[in-house]
């Protein structure tokens, strides 16, 4: 049987991080579905087409990896795609209160899918998407941080008028 997982998150917008995460998974499962949350309650930067589109063309070299949109409960999405386990990202102890409490949650809900935290490499520790985007509202170089066609969204955003 296939072992699929789900990486869900926001990735607003995707970073190397993110990527680094995605191809650990790659390299450990046979599917990856990278879900995006579709979420009212949050008013992101990029919208869920915006997002979508970054992301799949990140992953375009991955075989198998598939990019999707999600809402509601992470489990119910999970089991309508017969995952066995969710990918979330921890790159340092500050993550791990908020990340372990989803994780133990999401058993309670359901035992029959597991919570795999995957560390993506030191050097991508500082790095969410948060900062991202405030540097680059703040016109600072985040070449380092993402791909070069989310750098050239970003500055798009933020271009002044
Ligand atoms: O990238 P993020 O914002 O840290 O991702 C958070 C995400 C999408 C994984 C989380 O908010 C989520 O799973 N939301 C779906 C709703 C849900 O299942 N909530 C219960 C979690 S205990």
């Amino acid at each position: 049987m296939s072992k699929i997982v789900i990486y869900p998150g926001t990735f607003d917008p995707i970073t190397f991080g993110h990527l680094d995460v995605i191809q650990r998974a790659a390299d450990l499962f046979d599917k990856v579905v990278v879900a995006v949350l579709e979420n009212a309650a949050k008013t992101p930067l990029f919208t869920m087409d915006e997002r979508v589109d970054l992301i799949k063309k990140a992953v375009e070299n991955f075989s198998n990896v598939e990019v999707d949109i999600f809402h509601g409960l992470l489990i119910d999405y999970a089991k309508s795609k017969n995952a066995i386990a969710i990918i979330r990202g921890l790159r340092a102890i500050s993550d791990f209160e908020y990340e372990f409490q989803m994780a133990l949650m999401n058993r309670k809900i359901s035992e029959g899918i597991t919570t795999v935290f995957l560390m993506p490499h030191e050097k991508y520790t500082y790095l969410n998407s948060t900062i991202v985007r405030e540097l680059a509202r703040l016109q600072a170089d985040v070449s380092d941080f993402v791909p070069k066609f989310v750098v050239d969204k970003l500055t798009n955003k933020f271009k002044k008028a």
